[in-house]
């Protein structure tokens, strides 16, 4: 099996976070080396990175600001962590990657997108997934998926803000349908778990 970046997208309480300790947990069990990782995040500079864009605080912080931050933290990621990683052979699983830039500040934030993709092009030095999964789901069904915790600064946007993230990110795996395949995350957990190993079995195993 040769190293696979797989990555995954969705807007908040899409449910993706679960669907890689799942496919992490499969994968582990047929013998594949995974790690499986975030955005932003990873290692500890990027993990810090995070809590700078997500504090409740930072309600004065600008798009350019954030746009930099969500690239430095993944320029970290991917140079510390998921290169090293795919270069010692394994699975990567990404909660989020440069199509979470594109929808949200790219399209929420309404930031230059091809600005956006040649930066992203410099900070990962043009490391594209092999497939992405889009978990979709209704803005109203992320929203009462995460009613109950404490929103971060993202989170607490205006829900026009989540429709354009949602939107875009149908419009991208339209024009990357090579990468992208679209789940409905509405369906029962386990259900969509056996969606996406079939999807894994069939693409990279030929069954
Ligand atoms: P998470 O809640 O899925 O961990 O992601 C953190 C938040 O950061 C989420 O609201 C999406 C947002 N985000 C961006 O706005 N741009 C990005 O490039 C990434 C990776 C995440």
């Amino acid at each position: 099996m040769k190293p696979l970046f797989i990555t995954f997208e969705g807007i908040e309480g899409s449910g993706k976070s679960t669907q890689i300790k799942l496919l992490e947990a499969a994968l582990t069990r047929e013998g594949h080396a995974c790690l499986s990782t975030r955005e932003p995040g990873g290692p500890p500079i990027s993990e810090d990175i995070r809590r700078i864009l997500l504090n409740n605080e930072y309600i004065q912080m600008q798009p350019e600001t954030e746009l930099l931050l969500y690239m430095a933290s993944r320029a970290q990621h991917t140079a510390q962590w998921i290169i090293p990683a795919l270069e010692e052979g394994k699975i990567v699983l990404c909660d989020r990657y440069n199509d979470s830039t594109i929808a949200y500040q790219g399209a929420a934030r309404n930031l230059d997108q091809d600005f956006i993709s040649r930066l992203a092009a410099f900070a990962t030095r043009s490391l594209e997934p092999d497939l992405t999964f889009l978990l979709d789901l209704s803005v109203e069904q992320g929203r009462s998926r995460i009613q109950n915790r404490q929103l971060d600064r993202m989170e607490k946007e205006a829900i026009a803000f989540h429709h354009k993230v949602r939107d875009q990110y149908l419009i991208l795996a339209q024009s990357q349908s090579h990468r992208y395949i679209v789940i409905d995350g509405s369906m029962d957990e386990s259900i969509i778990h056996q969606h996406i190993l079939k999807h894994f079995h069939t693409r990279f195993l030929g069954e």
